[in-house]
């Protein structure tokens, strides 16, 4: 898991942090946050240097977008969804951890 502090991030500026070696895609949009796998499922560029628009993130290099709260493609030419990843807030301390539970 990862800490991030919710203050630092700017209103649908999207952030690329490092999770235990997987690159993850951290918004804010008003009071919400929302991680998702920053690697474009369709030829691996990177989502958090992409606009954000209504919940969904657009990937820079051929325009497919992703909606931000489930992962799933909203627009092609990406057609598998990114993974999600929870979010967990306390105060201005954000976590930011995998769903996969079951881990070795
Ligand atoms: S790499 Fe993201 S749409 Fe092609």
């Amino acid at each position: 898991m990862v800490n991030i502090s919710f203050e630092s991030l700017v209103d649908s500026k999207p952030v690329k942090i490092d999770l235990d070696g997987t690159p993850v895609c951290v918004t804010r949009i008003g009071d919400e946050v929302f991680a998702i796998a920053d690697t474009c499922s369709h030829s691996e560029a990177s989502l958090s240097e992409g606009d954000v628009t209504n919940f969904k993130i657009e990937c820079w290099l051929h325009g497919a977008e992703f909606d931000l709260r489930t992962g799933e493609v909203a627009t092609p030419p990406a057609s598998i969804p990114v993974e999600t990843f929870e979010v967990k807030r306390n105060g201005d301390e954000l976590t930011i951890s995998s769903r996969k539970s079951a881990e070795g």
